[in-house]
């Protein structure tokens, strides 16, 4: 059986970290409020001289490393963003001429906060089509750049950052056969002025600002992830117990602890990193994937479920066999 197989993951982080209280010195909020009300203690904040590709680079940089290949042989670069360097090019062809693996197909996908899961999913298909061998698959975003900050109620939830996977196709054998098992994705454009930005190129020709009602998001987020995890484990043939680990979109400490509830999950197997990172967009399940791999959390053989919802809105699940 030809499987999408992970054999590394990576991810970098801006080199400024602001916490609460540091933002609350500019904006009309306090620590207590964001922990209670999120459980974000802390972001990243890019500066001048980092962008969505260079941090989105350097996470591909450790994840090339840490699955032991040569960038050369990589033949499918996949970028999931919606805060590109530029309107054009694909900011994944900037991080295939940083790594020098230029040739290969490369790419972007816009699918806000779910957009690690929709490139996943495309780079799986890519791989079991034939089209591809090894693929790098990017959350990599710069928020921070797109956020209002004389708005209270989301200039304290976002932050930036990047995260990276190898992919590789493999014929698996055995019992518990590595790889990507099954991937369910959803969009339903009804929504979109729920979670949007006010600009664009097409429209006002300015980058714009995030806008979001937050609570009718929240509400939308807790019920399509349990329903969508639910659909990829009915697809598996398998049930909720057999999960060792989840890995969310990490929006909001209050949205993944309801969604276990709901789905009747002990709170033990959710990678949690909003605290330390906020929200970052679709760079947020693969740091967090990398972030309890390498603390040793997260191991070979283990099943992992990867689910995010955002912008659109887009939402999707994915389960891996490490
Ligand atoms: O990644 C894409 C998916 N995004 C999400 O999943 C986000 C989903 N939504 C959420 O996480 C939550 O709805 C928020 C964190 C955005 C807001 O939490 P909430 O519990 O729904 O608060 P709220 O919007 O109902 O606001 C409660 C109060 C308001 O004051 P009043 O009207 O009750 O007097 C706000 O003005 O909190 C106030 N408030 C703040 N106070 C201090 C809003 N933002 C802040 C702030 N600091 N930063």
């Amino acid at each position: 059986m030809l499987r999408s197989v992970l054999i590394g993951t990576g991810s970098h982080l801006p080199k400024r970290a602001v916490s609460n209280d540091e933002l609350s010195q500019t904006v009309d909020t306090s620590d207590e409020w964001i922990v209670e009300r999120t459980g974000i203690r802390n972001r990243y904040i890019a500066g001048d001289d980092e962008t969505t590709s260079s941090l989105a680079t350097e996470a591909a940089r450790k994840a090339i490393a840490a699955s032991g290949i040569e960038a050369c042989s990589i033949d499918l670069i996949i970028l999931a963003t919606a805060t590109p360097d530029q309107t054009f090019p694909a900011s994944a062809t900037l991080v295939q001429a940083a790594l020098g693996c230029n040739g290969c197909v490369a790419f972007d996908v816009h699918a806000v906060c779910s957009g690690f899961l929709y490139a996943v999913s495309v780079a799986d298909a890519m791989i079991r089509a034939g089209s591809a061998k090894r693929a790098l698959v990017i959350g990599a975003e710069t928020f921070t750049r797109i956020l209002d900050w004389e708005d209270r109620t989301t200039c304290v939830l976002f932050g930036d950052g990047a995260g990276a996977i190898v992919l590789e196709g493999r014929e698996e054998t055995g019992e518990k056969p590595r790889g990507i098992i099954a991937t369910k994705l959803h969009a339903d454009g009804a929504h979109n002025q729920l979670l949007y930005v006010d600009g664009g190129p097409s429209t006002t020709g300015t980058v714009g600002h995030l806008r979001m009602k937050g609570r009718e998001v929240f509400k939308h987020a807790v019920v399509n992830l349990a329903s969508v995890l639910g659909e990829v484990l009915a697809e598996a043939g398998l049930e909720i117990k057999d999960i060792d680990w989840l890995v969310p979109h990490q929006a909001n400490k209050r949205i993944l602890d309801a969604t276990a509830k709901k789905l009747g999950m002990p709170k033990e197997k959710i990678v949690v990193t909003v605290d330390r990172h906020a929200n970052t967009s679709a760079a947020s399940v693969p740091l967090a994937l990398d972030t309890a791999i390498l603390d040793g959390r997260i191991k070979p053989g283990d099943l992992v479920m990867l689910e995010a919802m955002g912008g659109g809105f887009t939402w999707g699940a994915s389960l891996i066999r490490m």
